[in-house]
């Protein structure tokens, strides 16, 4: 265990905003980081002491199973004692801003706080105004910094390297707060990146992030190391971007036929949730070439090494 409990000389950053904000070299620090704690999982005393006498609050103003329970069980496993609220729970659902709400989470000490709020910035507003340390768990449709850290980490994993690869991102790009940091970290660590889906959901104005966008993804299929299915995000949409789901499902799903044309090495991923058969065919999600769930395992990992990393960083009061 001596990997992480050596910090990374680069990092110095009590919050993780954004993957934007990010060097290349810190990014592969956290990647570092989460490989040694991996290894830890695998021993029969999984807890290390890095963040005893620590307290997070997991602070969710929108739904979450992965993002929230992995955060919950990497505090746990790294000795922090850890509090959940959620909006409904909380007094934002009497009208307390925001910011009162954290400013009070932070008089009862919280030392870090990870957040997922419907609003774009809202971690970037907390950051700026609070000594505790910010994990951005997912803000609007801006960046969700830890699921593109542990989709990184889950490529490197399995295919030995990031750099040079094509990596192909198909769907609700325009919504989408795992395409965006998912982007910066793909590109920062040396991957060739090709965004897929209809036009209203992947405008060519991505292009200007140094990204390949088509409308045509059996184009690009073959190419593809791994291609990554993102979720078409109803709730975010204010109107019908394509005209059915059957017809999304046809262009841009990934079926079986579909699948039968990727190369018999490249990863299938999804950030999750699922939606069976429209993004992704079930049995495709289910078997082997699909990387879904050890997704899911490698969060556990990374968002140890992220709050590991911030704790260090952080000021005291
Ligand atoms: N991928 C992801 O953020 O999943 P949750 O919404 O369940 O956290």
């Amino acid at each position: 265990m001596s990997a992480p409990l050596s910090p990374v000389p680069e990092w110095t950053h009590k919050d993780l905003v954004s993957i934007e904000a990010l060097s290349p070299a810190e990014i592969t620090g956290i990647l570092d980081t989460a490989a040694a704690f991996k290894q830890v999982g695998t021993r029969e005393i999984k807890k290390v002491p890095a963040l005893r006498g620590k307290t997070l609050v997991n602070f969710f103003v929108e739904a979450s199973t992965r993002t929230r329970t992995s955060f919950e069980l990497a505090a746990y496993r790294l000795s922090a004692d850890v509090v959940n609220i959620s909006a409904s729970g909380s007094s934002l659902a009497k009208g307390e801003t925001l910011k009162d709400t954290a400013k009070n989470l932070e008089a009862l000490h919280a030392d870090m706080i990870v957040l997922r709020h419907s609003s774009a910035g809202a971690s970037q507003f907390l950051a700026e105004r609070l000594q505790a340390s910010v994990i951005n768990a997912g803000d609007g449709a801006h960046e969700h910094p830890t699921q593109a850290l542990l989709d990184t980490f889950t490529i490197r994993e399995k295919l030995g390297r990031v750099a040079g690869l094509n990596v192909v991102i198909v769907g609700d790009i325009l919504f989408s707060r795992v395409a965006r940091s998912n982007i910066h970290a793909l590109l920062k660590l040396g991957a060739k990146v090709t965004l897929a889906g209809p036009s209203t959901l992947v405008p060519r104005a991505f292009e200007s992030l140094g990204v390949t966008v088509t409308h045509d993804l059996d184009a690009a299929i073959g190419d593809a190391d791994v291609i990554n299915l993102l979720r078409i995000q109803h709730e975010r949409q204010r109107k019908e971007y394509f005209p059915s789901l059957g017809e999304y499902t046809a262009l841009f799903g990934l079926t079986k036929a579909r699948a039968q044309r990727l190369k018999p090495e490249a990863l299938i991923m999804h950030p999750g949730p699922i939606n069976r058969g429209v993004e992704i065919d079930s049995d495709i999600a289910d078997s082997d070439r699909s990387v879904i769930l050890d997704q899911v395992t490698n969060g556990l990992a990374v968002r140890m090494a992220v709050l590991y990393l911030c704790a260090g960083a952080r000021k005291p009061l």
